[in-house]
């Protein structure tokens, strides 16, 4: 089968697998207020001590709205929500270090948005010093945020710097004026060469790029200059996303045609003209999305197969718990995964009265979890063993037939039970990891829309 058919036929709706099961297949009011504190406290206790645990920090403004944005945002240029903001979830963390018999070890930190960068330097010092001080910071401790080129000040670089942070990640997209101006993002190459600059100055030791492909009005030419760009800047990482078009879920889609949007063949060459710029320049192809410099701990990670996959993508730092504050944040505790609410009102709300604010979640089973951690080593490592144990009959058929079948299209290397990903597979690693997603398969509203395209 050649390219352009292998597209036609798997470039279908297929979840990212940041978690197992996905999101739309989690319940409302899963888990109870009772079922999160108790399931929540018995991860800390049985992880902390050594592993420590992960932190992921939601802030959602940003000033202008970004119309390919797939994030929870809320728009506004009212700087003086930030206080209010800060407060409350500096009120949720209360109510977890309240629940622990210990200080939190923490390893992983990270602020996600939103921008991040939409706070003032001294409010986000409030928030960072506010959330540290019940906790011991652990010796292998990663601290991140995303900020937009745009608004990330000297000043934001420095006070973030003398926090610990090490590591930041610019949203960029793309640089062409034309794709910029349809998907209403704006940033010059110079603002990204300055603030590139001026971390490095500081002593940044990592710094990533998003960019996307995919995008309206993208053409090859536009993604080369954008990625010869890249490469003039020289980032440590670069996340090189497929853009996910769901404007059931984001309307903010809708402002664009999607005449305009290139079409499955079409966008899979934005994805191979830019992978073998990135690959020509010693960049490494670490996971689906993403490639890094051969000394970044990532490669390291992908190489000693201890590379691991959350809510935020690809990570080198695995531990048993990652607690998410903030709107809309996602935790993972291992056997349970909670989302708090989507309004910045309701959130408050809920944490003032001194409940947790999670609207959504799911409790997994012995066969979730085995699943859940298939997937993510197949994702990662692009191999698995896997066992029929925990499948019922017909569920074993449709694994061996849809394998099978990739197969046979020479996405994958069947021995046995053990599954290779041949290069050509790579592309479709969300479509292979489906092949166990009994969720999916058990699904009989298929036809409802869930999920963005697999290429
Ligand atoms: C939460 S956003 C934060 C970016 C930050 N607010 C900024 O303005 O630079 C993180 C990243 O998600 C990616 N992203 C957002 N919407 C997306 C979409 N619809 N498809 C693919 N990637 C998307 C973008 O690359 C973006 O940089």
């Amino acid at each position: 089968m050649n390219s352009h058919d292998l597209l036609l036929k798997y470039n279908v709706p297929v979840p990212r697998y940041t978690s197992y099961p996905t999101v739309p297949f989690w319940k409302e009011k899963i888990p109870s207020q009772s079922d999160w504190a108790h399931l929540v406290k018995a991860k800390f206790e049985a992880s902390n001590g050594v592993e420590g645990m992960s932190l992921y920090i939601h802030l959602p403004y940003c000033e202008s709205l970004c119309t390919y944005c797939g994030c929870n945002t809320r728009i506004t240029v009212n700087h003086s929500v930030e206080i209010p903001y800060i407060h409350t979830v500096l009120k949720e963390w209360e109510l977890y270090l309240n629940l622990f018999n210990d200080k939190p070890n923490i390893k992983d930190l990270h602020l996600g948005g939103g921008t991040p960068t939409f706070f003032k330097p001294e409010n986000l010092k409030l928030l960072i010093e506010g959330i540290s001080l019940n906790c011991n910071i652990h010796p292998q401790a990663e601290f991140s945020f995303e900020a937009h080129p745009d608004n990330t000040t000297e000043a934001h670089l420095q006070v973030l710097y003398d926090l610990n942070f090490r590591r930041l990640s610019l949203g960029i997209q793309d640089f062409d004026p034309i794709v910029q101006d349809t998907i209403h993002r704006f940033q010059s190459v110079a603002q990204v060469a300055e603030v590139t600059q001026q971390a490095r100055r500081i002593g940044y030791t990592s710094i990533n790029y998003d960019i996307i492909y995919g995008l309206p009005k993208q053409t090859e030419k536009s993604i080369q200059n954008t990625i010869a760009e890249v490469i003039r800047l020289k980032p440590n990482r670069i996340a090189y996303y497929s853009y996910a078009h769901v404007p059931w879920h984001k309307p903010g889609q809708r402002k664009f045609t999607e005449a305009d949007l290139p079409s499955g063949t079409e966008k899979r060459r934005l994805y191979e003209i830019g992978k073998l710029m990135l690959l020509d320049e010693g960049y490494l192809d670490i996971g689906m999305d993403h490639f890094s410099m051969p000394n970044e701990a990532m490669y390291l990670a992908q190489q000693n197969k201890s590379l691991h996959r959350n809510f935020m993508g690809y990570t080198d730092k695995k531990t048993q718990l990652l607690l998410g504050l903030g709107v809309s944040a996602i935790s993972d505790a291992g056997n349970v995964y909670a989302q708090n609410v989507k309004t910045i009102e309701n959130y408050r709300q809920q944490i003032e009265q001194g409940n947790w604010a999670i609207h959504k979640g799911y409790i997994l089973d012995n066969k979730d979890i085995y699943i859940k951690e298939l997937i993510t080593e197949l994702i990662c490592n692009f191999e698995v063993t896997w066992s029929e144990n925990y499948f019922e009959t017909d569920e074993i058929l449709n694994i061996y037939d849809r394998l099978l079948e990739m197969h046979n299209d020479k996405l994958i290397v069947l021995d046995g039970l053990t599954i290779q990903v041949t290069p050509l597979g790579h592309t479709f690693i969300r479509n292979i990891c489906s092949v166990f997603d009994m969720y999916m398969y058990h699904d009989t509203q298929l036809k409802e829309e869930k999920f963005s395209n697999a290429v």
